[in-house]
């Protein structure tokens, strides 16, 4: 498995493979991997025959009160689990070298980004535009594979590869939870015993409320309030709850089309998120 540091280097790397006929599948992180981050490179190991894992903490993406210093970093953990799993290549970008310090362009997709984790962040999608477009010019990937975990990112991610003809196929993987159901996040790391266990009040309220939502007992608006109840009495804060149409991410007060419950709460200091899709049965 190659480590490389180089913009110039990595897109050698993957043009000399492209030359062979071999499919390029990359996945994209922050590094700090949990199977989470794993699931996405064994799907990318089937879909493609080489693999390329970005490490890169964007600086970009995170506000100025936002956790950037303290984000958990362990490269020697992550390169063997990559190692493990079969990575052709990770990419590693220096943080002080991939930006250009006057850099003054940026990639921002208006429409999916403004709602949810948008409202709150109001810079981080660009932050996150900007990052996946540049890693696409570095990595050259004919396939990048993202988390539902991160179900707006994706959204706002397929949005920008299609108004801007970007020759790459988006793939997305299922959330993976701890056994306990928690949405895995490198940001778990963060909760202390009893935050953790207070966490569970997010994927416990969101599979009950599918379950009642198919089974038609409640409604939008009870959903909501059920879900708000349980996250609160547990100790949650909430930045936001939404149920939003699946395509559109426009708010819903009726189940007509798929729909996605998805939610961003602190415990503690910490900012978890989390949703689950319903298709309409
Ligand atoms: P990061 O949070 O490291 O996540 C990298 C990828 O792993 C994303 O596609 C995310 O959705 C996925 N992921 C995280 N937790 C997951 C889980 N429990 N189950 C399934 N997939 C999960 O998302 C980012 O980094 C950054 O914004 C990035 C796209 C790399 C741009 O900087």
């Amino acid at each position: 498995m190659k480590i490389i540091k180089q913009i110039d280097k990595i897109r050698a790397f993957s043009v000399e493979k492209k030359m062979q006929g071999k499919i390029i599948g990359f996945v994209p992180t922050m590094g700090f991997l949990h199977e989470g981050h794993l699931s996405l490179i064994d799907k990318a190991k089937k879909e493609s025959d080489i693999v390329i894992v970005s490490i890169f903490v964007n600086p970009t993406q995170f506000a100025p009160n936002e956790d950037l210093e303290k984000y958990p970093r362990d490269f020697e953990s992550d390169r063997k689990a990559c190692e493990l799993r079969g990575v052709d290549a990770i990419f590693y970008p220096d943080a002080k070298e991939y930006y250009y310090p006057d850099a003054s362009t940026w990639v921002i997709e208006n429409e999916l980004s403004k709602g949810l984790c948008g409202a709150s962040r109001p810079e981080h999608f660009r932050g996150v535009g900007t990052v996946v477009i540049k890693l696409f010019n570095s990595v050259l990937p004919d396939i990048a594979i993202f988390g539902e975990k991160d179900y707006q990112q994706v959204a706002v991610i397929k949005r920008i590869v299609r108004d801007l003809n970007f020759p790459v196929k988006i793939l997305t993987g299922p959330i993976i939870r701890e056994s306990d159901g928690l949405a895995m996040s490198s940001r778990n790391k963060y909760l202390s015993k009893t935050e953790r266990e207070n966490a569970l009040s997010i994927n416990k309220s969101l599979f009950a409320i599918k379950k009642a939502l198919i089974e038609k007992k409640i409604t939008i608006k009870d959903a909501l309030k059920i879900i708000e109840d349980n996250i609160t009495d547990s100790g949650g804060c909430i930045d936001y709850i939404k149920i939003v149409d699946a395509e559109t991410l426009i708010e819903q007060n009726t189940f007509k089309n798929t729909i996605v419950i998805a939610v961003a709460v602190f415990f503690g200091k910490t900012r978890l998120i989390d949703n689950i899709i319903i298709e309409r049965i």
